[in-house]
């Protein structure tokens, strides 16, 4: 059996940590992986957070129906489903004006453009896991993120095309 397989068989979710900070070669390891993941369209719909403040982990451990491993967890990073930076990129572009000018409307994103960018997100969250795995790393979802989304949009500021 290769290493991968063993890997992916020995995974499990992971709620208790050692006081052991991970350094930013091992992030920037797990990043790099994760930034190889496979994106619709080549769009890269997602963002990564990478939570270092101790008070926002604190304040994670609450919102996340009061999950208090998330405190002490050493990385804590949020996948976001982005689609502000196209967005923001057909704003910069002139979009809107060049819409008006061939009088058709300009397409706002919508359910299937949020359901693509969940799926980015998704599927480098899952990249950023066996990768961590991989080193060593034990990890665990949070899902109860998506739940109070309305405070943590306000707590990352996060804008209209995102959500966490
Ligand atoms: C999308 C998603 C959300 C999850 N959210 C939580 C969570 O909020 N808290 C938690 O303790 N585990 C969470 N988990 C972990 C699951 O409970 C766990 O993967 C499942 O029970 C199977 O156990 P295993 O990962 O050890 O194989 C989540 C997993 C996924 C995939």
């Amino acid at each position: 059996m290769n290493e991968v397989i063993q890997t992916l068989l020995n995974r499990k979710s992971i709620r208790a940590y050692e006081e052991r900070p991970i350094s930013a070669d091992v992030k920037n390891e797990i990043l790099c992986a994760t930034l190889r993941a496979p994106t619709a369209g080549n769009m890269m719909l997602h963002s990564i957070i990478d939570v270092t403040e101790q008070s926002l982990k604190d304040t994670l451990a609450q919102t996340c129906d009061d999950q208090s491993f998330i405190a002490q967890a050493p990385m804590v990073w949020l996948f976001l489903a982005d689609y502000q930076r196209w967005y923001d990129y057909f704003r910069f572009s002139a979009v809107e004006k060049a819409c008006r000018q061939r009088e058709v409307a300009q397409r706002r994103p919508e359910e299937g453009d949020l359901f693509l960018a969940c799926c980015d997100a998704l599927i480098a969250a899952q990249t950023a896991v066996i990768a961590a795995e991989s080193l060593g790393i034990g990890l665990c979802y949070i899902g109860d993120i998506l739940e109070k989304y309305e405070i943590h949009r306000e707590l990352f500021n996060l804008p209209d095309y995102v959500i966490g």
